[in-house]
């Protein structure tokens, strides 16, 4: 018999839904793998940068974007949490409106110009200390945070010693902790160590996810045959990250870090002078995860190594956004699994681990 993992159905607490004719087919890919929820982020075209009201040519709310993502079958989750992409027309008042109706639970920091869809965000600086931020600690809103430093280029951008992550995460998240004492954050898709250990050391109101990529590649891997579908923001990093990475979703006990794939689908990724940013892991996130947590050392066929598993993908996550794990299950049965180049209305999708060295070597099935 092979081993098998029966877990409590899990949440992905950073994914792309995206907008238009493929909307469906993304939700679809993320029940598919046993996932009972989702944080849907906000980088959409418009952006979703209103909390209520119908759609503008300029800017979808929380609530249209919501209603878009429930008729395309998200409607089958027992959790969708939208956040606020936090732009230059972002009040006050919006925010203590949107927690007082319910509609809102988090916002989301883009670099202006970091990644995709970012050149609605605002730098750092101008919410550091601001109305806004105060805002999100009265009511208790989570702060999302891209931790990337913006505007910075070449060797200061990327190199063996210094990042664009690891300047974010050196100078701005504690000014960020020091001047909002109560402020709840998620430092999303963190890739080095440098963010690793500032999380772990960090109080239980820092929180951080993390995606299957970021456990398991490292850029050697992206280089290699220049895979481009590995390509995404914050890139991967090196080996001594990915070991900072795997320690801290790996240390027992741990509860501040959880499952966010940041799951990212590209039907075009190469562009004339350039790539878009983005992995796509829809289907078959889990299945990665247990790989990259027994790459890590884990033996998830003993009872520790399946809590800490369970921990990362299962609980943790719904415990910082204060909801209750999911009581359905699903299963991980030890069994190679294909995945395989999905067609899509507007192209071709490569999902990870598709080009790599290892294929999956586990299979998810659900009642
Ligand atoms: O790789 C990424 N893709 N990183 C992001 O921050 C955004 C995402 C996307 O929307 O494609
Ligand atoms: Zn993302």
């Amino acid at each position: 018999m092979s081993a098998s993992l029966n877990l409590p159905r899990w949440y992905d607490l950073h994914t792309h839904f995206r907008q238009g004719a493929n909307v469906a087919s993304y939700i679809a890919d993320h029940l598919a793998m046993g996932c009972a929820g989702a944080l849907a982020m906000p980088n959409t075209q418009p952006p979703v940068a209103l909390v209520n009201g119908p759609e503008t040519d300029t800017a979808w709310s929380i609530e249209s974007y919501r209603n878009i993502l429930l008729n395309a079958g998200a409607d089958a989750f027992d959790q969708l949490i939208i956040p606020l992409y936090l732009t230059k027309d972002t009040t006050p008042e919006m925010i203590d409106q949107g927690a007082e109706s319910g509609l809102l639970k988090a916002c989301k920091y883009y670099p202006p110009h970091g990644t995709t869809n970012s050149e609605h965000g605002v730098p750092m600086d101008y919410w550091i200390g601001g109305d806004v931020f105060r805002a999100l600690e009265v009511n208790h809103i989570v702060l999302c945070i891209h931790g990337e430093e913006h505007g910075l280029f070449g060797s200061d951008y990327f190199d063996e010693n210094q990042t664009a992550e690891s300047v974010f995460y050196s100078d701005r998240l504690p000014r960020i902790l020091d001047e909002h004492a109560e402020l709840r954050i998620v430092c999303e898709h963190i890739t080095t160590r440098v963010a690793a250990e500032f999380v772990s050391n960090a109080t239980e109101r820092v929180a951080a996810t993390i995606t299957p990529q970021h456990l398991l590649y490292t850029v050697g891997h992206l280089i290699q045959g220049l895979r481009y579908h590995l390509y995404c923001l914050p890139v991967v990093k090196f080996e001594q990250d990915l070991a900072a990475l795997r320690k801290a979703v790996t240390t027992p006990g741990q509860t501040q870090f959880f499952a966010g794939t940041d799951s990212a689908p590209h039907t075009t990724k190469a562009t004339e002078c350039g790539c878009a940013a983005g992995c796509y892991t829809g289907g078959c996130a889990p299945q990665l995860y247990a790989m990259a947590f027994e790459e890590a050392g884990v033996d998830l066929e003993s009872e520790d190594g399946k809590a800490l598993f369970e921990r990362f993908l299962c609980t943790n996550g719904p415990a910082f956004y204060g909801f209750s794990p999911s009581e359905k299950l699903f299963e991980l049965r030890r069994e190679p699994s294909q995945v395989e180049t999905l067609q899509r209305d507007e192209g071709p999708l490569v999902p990870l681990p598709v080009g790599m060295e290892r294929e999956l070597t586990w299979t998810l099935t659900q009642d």
